[in-house]
C-alpha cells in the first residue's frame, strides 16, 4: 500500500494534511524519514508520525446499550446520532446494523463491514431480533396465534413472518421477529389494537445485550461473537 493511503487509512488526516506532514519530515519507515506518498509500505513497516507508532485500523464490530433519544443516523438531526457515544477514531466510517427507533433502547451493532451488515439485516438470512414491549393495554388472548400466523400490516403486500410471542406480564410481552421492517414491533401491537409504551432489544442472533453494558456505553464484539453471524446459516 501506498504511504499516502496508509496515511489516510490509519489516521484522521486528509488527503492534503498527509502531504503536509510528509513534506515536512513528520513520517519515518523503519526509522528513515520518508517524505514520498508514492513510498510503498511492506508488510511488517514501523511507520511512526513523530513518536507515535501507525496502523492500519481493521474492520470493527461493537455492541451499543442504545439509550433513548438518540438516532441511528450517521449525522445529528432531530436528535443527536447514536455515533456520538462512541470515542473512537474513523467515526465517519462506522455505520449501524438496521435502525431503531428514537425511543427504541437496547441492542444495537455498529460496524464499517457492509457485508457483516447484509449478512445480518437479509431477511433471507431469519436473523432473529428479540424485543421486551411494555403496552399500554393487557395483551390480547390470541396474541401469540396472531403473530405466529403473520399480519398484513398496513400499506404492505405481504404478510410478517411466523414470530414469537412470549408473555411476561399482562402488558409486558418479548417479541422475536426475523425482519427489521418499518416500526415493526410497534406496527405489529398496533395491528392488536395495542400502543407500544416501551421498546427495549435484547438480543440480535445469538448475540444478548447483556447487563454489563450502562445504557450508552458500547464495547468492542469479540471474533467469536463477530463470526457467530457468518457461522448462522
Ligand atoms: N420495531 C419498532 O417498531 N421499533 C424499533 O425501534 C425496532 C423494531
Amino acid at each position: 500500500m501506498r504511504l499516502d493511503k496508509f496515511l489516510s487509512e490509519s489516521t484522521d488526516l486528509s488527503r492534503s494534511e498527509a502531504r503536509k506532514v510528509l513534506k515536512s519530515g513528520g513520517i519515518t519507515v523503519n526509522g528513515e524519514v520518508v517524505n514520498k506518498g508514492t513510498h510503498v509500505i511492506q508488510e511488517g513497516d514501523g511507520v511512526m508520525w513523530e513518536d507515535e507508532p501507525l496502523a492500519l485500523i481493521g474492520l470493527r464490530y461493537i455492541m451499543l446499550n442504545k439509550p433513548a433519544g438518540y438516532e441511528c443516523s450517521l449525522k445529528n438531526s432531530a436528535y443527536p446520532s447514536v455515533m456520538t457515544l462512541l470515542d473512537i477514531e474513523k467515526r465517519d466510517r462506522l455505520h449501524t446494523v438496521g435502525r431503531l427507533d428514537v425511543d427504541t433502547t437496547g441492542l444495537i451493532l455498529i460496524t464499517d463491514d457492509g457485508q457483516w451488515t447484509h449478512r445480518i439485516i437479509s431477511p433471507r438470512h431469519q436473523c432473529d431480533k428479540v424485543y421486551v414491549a411494555t403496552l399500554a393495554e393487557p395483551l390480547a388472548d390470541n396474541a401469540e396465534e396472531v403473530f405466529q400466523a403473520g399480519i398484513l400490516l398496513n400499506g404492505e403486500d405481504t404478510p410478517t413472518l411466523p414470530a414469537l410471542l412470549e408473555r411476561i406480564d399482562e402488558r409486558t410481552a418479548r417479541l422475536t421477529i426475523q425482519e427489521g421492517r418499518y416500526h415493526q414491533v410497534k406496527r405489529m401491537f398496533a395491528y392488536l389494537g395495542n400502543l407500544v409504551l416501551t421498546l427495549h432489544r435484547e438480543r440480535i442472533g445469538q448475540l444478548s445485550l447483556g447487563d454489563d453494558l450502562e445504557l450508552g456505553e458500547s464495547r468492542y464484539l469479540t471474533p467469536e461473537e463477530v463470526h457467530a453471524f457468518v457461522a448462522e446459516d
